[in-house]
């Protein structure tokens, strides 16, 4: 009882926090899409029988210090991760445990594998990638696009299939292409039965959209 007291508290106080860091967010990684994920993960977690407050908490805190907004650092986000859960007296293991998973959960590339540790990085991971499909997926990249201020799309550019995290990092590209190089790749990247079952339809979402895309860009529709 004490502990799933001390549990409830300490999700709701690193709620508050990171609402609070991420509210002004208009690149799509903004307070609504950390509930959408911890909503996510908290339902795929369920069903896969994974530790729900690690799953719980580290999807709180996966985004707080996102490398593309710390000039490409990728140590930043579990270091505020750990800086925080340390000082709201978080035990040492869940520490180790939610930082690393926060540490390894971003995409890193078409050709890069991002394999997870535990099943609590593996729901995580999921849900994360699920709010980067479908619908809300497709929204979020357009606002990303015009926060990074790349184009929407560009006939004359091709995507790229990046091969390494830092070649992932540094690249410009644009909207339409990220679709090619992340976004449509998801679906097969999904870890857990039923992040595999949840992206299906959003996927077909988005191959609907790119052809209405793709017809109004040449006129025909
Ligand atoms: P991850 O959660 O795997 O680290 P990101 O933080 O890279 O994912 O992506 C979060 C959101 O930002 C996603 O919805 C993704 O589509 C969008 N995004 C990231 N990079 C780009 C880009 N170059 N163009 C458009 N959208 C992007
Ligand atoms: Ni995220």
């Amino acid at each position: 009882m004490t502990q799933t007291l001390f549990g409830q508290s300490i999700l709701d106080q690193t709620a508050h926090h990171v609402r609070e860091l991420l509210s002004a967010d208009s690149s799509g990684h903004d307070w609504w899409h950390i509930e959408r994920v911890r909503a996510a993960a908290f339902a795929i977690g369920q069903r896969e029988g994974a530790d729900l407050f690690v799953v719980e908490l580290t999807a709180l805190l996966h985004d707080i210090g996102d490398w593309k907004f710390h000039g490409g650092d990728d140590t930043v986000g579990p270091q505020m991760a750990e800086a925080w859960l340390t000082n709201i007296g978080v035990e040492r293991a869940t520490i180790e445990h939610v930082c690393e998973i926060v540490g390894q959960l971003s995409f890193k590339g078409a050709e890069v594998p991002t394999p997870m540790h535990s099943l609590e990085g593996r729901v995580v991971q999921d849900a994360d990638r699920l709010d980067a499909i479908g619908a809300i997926g497709i929204a979020r990249a357009f606002a990303y696009g015009g926060h990074a201020g790349q184009p929407l799309h560009d006939p004359e550019r091709s995507p790229h299939p990046h091969a390494s995290f830092a070649d992932y990092k540094l690249s410009r590209t644009t909207t339409i292409n990220h679709f090619h190089e992340k976004l449509l790749l998801l679906k097969d990247r999904m870890n857990t039965n039923t992040g595999r079952e949840l992206a299906q339809a959003r996927h077909a979402f988005m191959e609907v959209f790119l052809e209405q895309f793709h017809d109004e860009w040449l006129g025909l529709s």
